[in-house]
Order: C-alpha cells, then sequence, then structure tokens
C-alpha cells in the first residue's frame, strides 16, 4: 500500500496534491484546524481504531507508549498541541506542510528538530491504500518515536546527514537508509520481532506481512548493506533490516559517510530481494 511512489517520484515532476499556494519559504503553513469537517474526524478515528488494534504484539513498546500520550484517538489532533507535549519530552516540535516537501527543505526541518506533517486527510476510498504521505501517515506514522530521546537525536542527525549527502552526491544512498529504517525498520524484542517503521505502522496490511510472513527476507541491520540495496515503491518490501535497539541505529550511522558513499559509488546497488552469502535471514515471528 502505497505512498512512497510518490515519495520516490517527486523528483520527476510529477503533481503534487496538496495547496502549497499559502506555504513560506520553508514550505510551512497554518494547519488550519477548524477547517477539517466532521466527516474528516471520524475517518480519522476509524482509521486510527483500526490501526491502533493491530499495534499489540507488532508494533515496538517505545511507539505504543508514546502513542498513548498523544490523545489523537478521537479527532485529527491540533499540532500545536502535541508540540508542547514534544518539546517538553525531547524538544521537538511539528510543522504543519501542504505536502510532500523539498531534500533541501525536508532536511533543514529535521537539522532543527522540526518535523513536516501533512495537513491534508485522505479521502475515504484511500482507507487501506494511498499514494502519497497525508495527516494519517505523518502523525500516527513518525511521531511517537519523536517522543523518545535516542530517536530523536538520531533524526536529527540524519537531517544534518542529508544537508551534508545534497554536496557530497549521497543522497540515493541515504534515502535507502531512511526507506529502510525509519520507514520500514524492524527492531527486535525479548518477545520476537518487532516494528518501528512509520510506513508499516500506518499500513493496515504490511504491519501483520514484515512479521510473520515467510517469504521477505529479516537481515541484521548494516549502514552498508541497506545503502546498497534497492527498495519497492509499490508493493509489500521484500528485505526487512532488523536493528537490535535504537541506540544500535543511532550509533552505526553516527560515522561521517563521506567515505561510504564513495565506496558505494563503485559498487553495484543490489536489487530489493539479495540474499548474500553467509548472511543471516532472521525467522519470521511464529
Ligand atoms: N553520519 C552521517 C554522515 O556523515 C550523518 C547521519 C546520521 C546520517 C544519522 C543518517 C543518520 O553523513
Amino acid at each position: 500500500a502505497d505512498f512512497f511512489k510518490t515519495l520516490a517520484e517527486k523528483s520527476d515532476g510529477g503533481t503534487l496534491r496538496g495547496d502549497y499556494s499559502l506555504a513560506d519559504e520553508n514550505y510551512v503553513v497554518a494547519q488550519n484546524w477548524q477547517h477539517y469537517t466532521e466527516a474528516q474526524h471520524e475517518l480519522w478515528r476509524k482509521l486510527y481504531r483500526r490501526q491502533a488494534q493491530l499495534l499489540p504484539g507488532r508494533a515496538c513498546d517505545v511507539f505504543i507508549d508514546s502513542l498513548e500520550r498523544l490523545d489523537a484517538a478521537d479527532a485529527i489532533p491540533h499540532f500545536d498541541r502535541t508540540t508542547e507535549a514534544l518539546q517538553k519530552a525531547t524538544g521537538w516540535q511539528l510543522v504543519a506542510v501542504p505536502g510532500l516537501v523539498p531534500d533541501l527543505t525536508f532536511f533543514e526541518h529535521l537539522a532543527n528538530r522540526r518535523f513536516p506533517v501533512t495537513v491534508w486527510l485522505r479521502e475515504p476510498h484511500e482507507f487501506d491504500y494511498i499514494v502519497e504521505p497525508d495527516v494519517f501517515h505523518d502523525f500516527f506514522g513518525h511521531v511517537p518515536l519523536l517522543f523518545n530521546p535516542v530517536f530523536a537525536d538520531h533524526l536529527q542527525q540524519y537531517g544534518k546527514g542529508g544537508l551534508k549527502a545534497l554536496k557530497t552526491d549521497g543522497l540515493k544512498y541515504l534515502a535507502r537508509l531512511y526507506w529502510y529504517t525509519v520507514e520500514f525498520g524492524l527492531i527486535e524484542s525479548p518477545q520476537g520481532l518487532r516494528v518501528y517503521g512509520a510506513g508499516i505502522l500506518s499500513s493496515g496490511g504490511e504491519i501483520e506481512h514484515c512479521l510473520t510472513n515467510p517469504t521477505p527476507r529479516r537481515i541484521p541491520f548494516d549502514v552498508e548493506r541497506v545503502m546498497r540495496t534497492l527498495y519497492k515503491i509499490d508493493s509489500y518490501q521484500e528485505t526487512y533490516f532488523v536493528i537490535r535497539d535504537l541506540e544500535q541505529l543511532f550509533n552505526e550511522t553516527a560515522p561521517d559517510f563521506t567515505p561510504i558513499y564513495e565506496s558505494l559509488k563503485a559498487q553495484e546497488a543490489l536489487p530489493a530481494n539479495t540474499l548474500l552469502a553467509g548472511e543471516m535471514n532472521l525467522p519470521p515471528n511464529g
């Protein structure tokens, strides 16, 4: 189910949904909460309820615990109220945007601990499938982990790394890292694999598939391996990368990527379903 198609293809100049006419130079707009209709709040409630009941035993504890603090079960949330809570927890803020924003803008927001959240909500017929990120994906999928100090620091570093990658021609490698971690990452727990990636956590189908389906690869996280690997934009992922904990993600992405980018430029990219000789493929949850 995939809006990421647009994410991956926006550079091709396709038209984006959303009203960009009132955006400022950072693509920030007013959320205009009072403009959401009762029907939209009702759709949000349904999306939230369906997704929330899928979380136990599938989402990582950090996500589940933070989601409860958001108080977003009954209506589309006020971003400003969430920002107040976030500021106290990790110093992050939410900014409202019309939709996808340019890479430079995106990285600048993250580097300054601002998370851009799309203002519009999908239509009822897009309940299960949406081709661009909407407020449900951005808010429900991404915001809970921003309450975790380690993840919060990681995402800021990612933003800074993005600004650097723009200058060193590393963007496609860094995009693969984001894809396979922030959007589609799995994490170990004492009870088995769990999800921390927002693209899975806001999806009605992939959240079960990624944990229990025997077909996809589940490979221990390795920065360079992830950055070499192509991804699927219009189907479930063929490979998931598994971190031990959020500290591993933070620590292993901390070194300067410049030499890794240079080494990757000399290598062929790996197809999404690759399993290299000797590589571990973790078993699905039973
Ligand atoms: N260490 C990375 C670099 O040198 C920056 C980064 C940190 C990228 C965290 C992604 C995540 O570019």
